[in-house]
């Protein structure tokens, strides 16, 4: 008889991919995903800590399932992610129906933790870090899901930007092995897979130390027989090399974005971040990278109110905006986390001039973003179809190149195809097309 799961993903790419991983570790002992709580023998939160309001996130869920655990026994409730390496032990003393916190070096050992759960009743954190890679970490192709998928390339980060929570709670920046990754992404490509996306905390440093780079696994993934388009995340700007930007200029199958968190436009304020670049070298990697790719998309993350941000380093933030004309960004309050830098220094902002600035960022960015995307009507252009989209019949949605949503009605149903279309309507958030006769894979 299956058992069944319920899993709930906070946060970052990083979570999604281990929650990818999670389930398919436990598929190899018989679980089912679930959507209905109610229903679970297993319910796994997988947890984002980044900023305050997100661990809140994560408590309001757990007391959700409360009364399930104290009305069946044998239900077991284990929290994963980050809020789990970070609290370990004191969580289940906080909660206690909690049974099991699964450190994000762990999600390998997930079978026998439930086995130890469940046989001898033990309350378990197990958060230690491995500081050796482990390919057995990773689970070879069973994570398939249509013809997308997601391959975790590397963990942890070093890089410790002073508001930052990561680098506690993944550890340091270890990359898997160049042949183990081409060896699952065949694998998966043999599945129907088409479209893999790269993550890491921190991509451009993969193979740091080592004679391997990112742009060569890169060209590697990119020669695989059957995988059409290839993406990857996150990339800091400081660690973007001339051969990735070489890359985008000569290889189609990359797709035509990189999301590259430039945080402030002030270099006092990046200077405080500790992220490595000034203003202009950032704005020069841009200018290289548009140049290699005129129609590349570039979406960005930005901090409101680090503490000391003043109002002209605030204009300079907005003056950045302006210039580079992100294709999207997402931008966030600081939030001071517990144990970093930036948390401790005086001159913390007060709440309403951080929510007063991202209201500015977040009003003239959805300006520019509708901007550029009614700009695109009329082009021809690719997209891999990702299944049926939720408002009309025979309406379908999936994603240009450049990683815009775009709906389309299909004469019948084409997931997991790459289609020609001609955009023919864009709105704030996505772009309507119909099929074309053109091939192209411009944005
Ligand atoms: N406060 C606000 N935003 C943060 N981020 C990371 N740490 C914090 C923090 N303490 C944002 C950064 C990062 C994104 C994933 O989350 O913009 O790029
Ligand atoms: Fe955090 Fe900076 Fe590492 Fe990104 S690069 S995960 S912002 S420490």
């Amino acid at each position: 008889m299956p058992s069944y799961v319920f899993l709930e993903t906070f946060g970052c790419q990083m979570n999604d991919s281990d929650s990818k991983r999670l389930l398919s570790f436990l598929k190899n002992i018989n679980y089912i995903r679930t959507d209905s709580p109610e229903k679970a023998d297993l319910i796994i939160l997988n947890t984002c800590t980044i900023r305050e309001k997100a661990e809140h996130k994560v408590y309001s869920a757990l007391g959700k399932f409360k009364p399930l655990k104290y009305g069946s026994q044998h239900i077991i409730i284990a929290v994963a992610g980050c809020v789990a390496q970070q609290a370990g032990e004191a969580l289940l003393k906080k909660v206690p129906y909690l049974d099991l916190v699964i450190g994000t070096h762990n999600i390998h050992l997930i079978e026998q933790l439930l086995k130890r759960v469940s046989e001898k009743k033990e309350r378990i954190s197990a958060t230690g870090f491995f500081s050796e890679m482990n390919e057995a970490e990773y689970t070879v192709a069973s994570h398939a899901e249509g013809a997308r998928a997601l391959v975790s390339i590397m963990r942890g980060c070093d890089n410790f930007c002073s508001y930052c929570v990561v680098p506690f709670t993944r550890g340091r920046e270890a990359s898997r092995n160049p042949d183990d990754i081409l060896f699952e992404i065949t694998a998966l490509a043999k599945k129907g897979v088409i479209e893999v996306t790269l993550v890491g905390q921190n991509v451009n440093s993969f193979g740091r130390g080592t004679p391997n780079s990112f742009a060569g696994l890169l060209k590697s993934v990119l020669g695989i027989d059957g995988i059409e388009r290839v993406r990857f995340v996150t990339s800091h700007p400081k660690d973007i090399s001339r051969e990735l930007i070489a890359l985008f200029a000569g290889e189609g199958k990359l797709c035509a974005h990189i999301h590259l968190p430039v945080q402030s436009g002030s270099d006092a304020v990046l200077k405080r971040m500790k992220r490595g670049y000034t203003r202009q070298e950032y704005l020069d990697k841009i200018g290289l990278l548009r140049d290699a790719r005129p129609d590349i998309a570039i979406t960005t993350d930005i901090i409101t109110g680090f503490p000391g941000e003043t109002d002209a380093d605030f204009d300079d933030t907005m003056r950045l905006i302006e210039e580079v004309r992100f294709d999207n960004n997402f931008s966030f309050m600081y939030s001071p986390r517990p144990g970093t830098v930036a948390a401790s220094l005086e001159a913390q902002l007060p709440l309403e001039v951080k929510s007063q600035r991202l209201d500015v960022v977040q009003q003239r960015q959805r300006e520019i973003t509708e901007e550029i995307n009614l700009s695109l009507v009329g082009r021809h252009t690719q997209v891999l179809i990702e299944g049926p989209g939720k408002l009309q019949s025979f309406e379908y949605t999936g994603k240009t190149s450049c990683g815009r949503v775009l709906k389309i009605i299909l004469p019948f149903d084409m997931t997991g195809k790459l289609v020609d279309v001609e955009i023919i309507e864009a709105y704030r958030n996505s772009l309507r097309g119909e099929l074309s006769q053109r091939t192209s894979v411009c944005c």
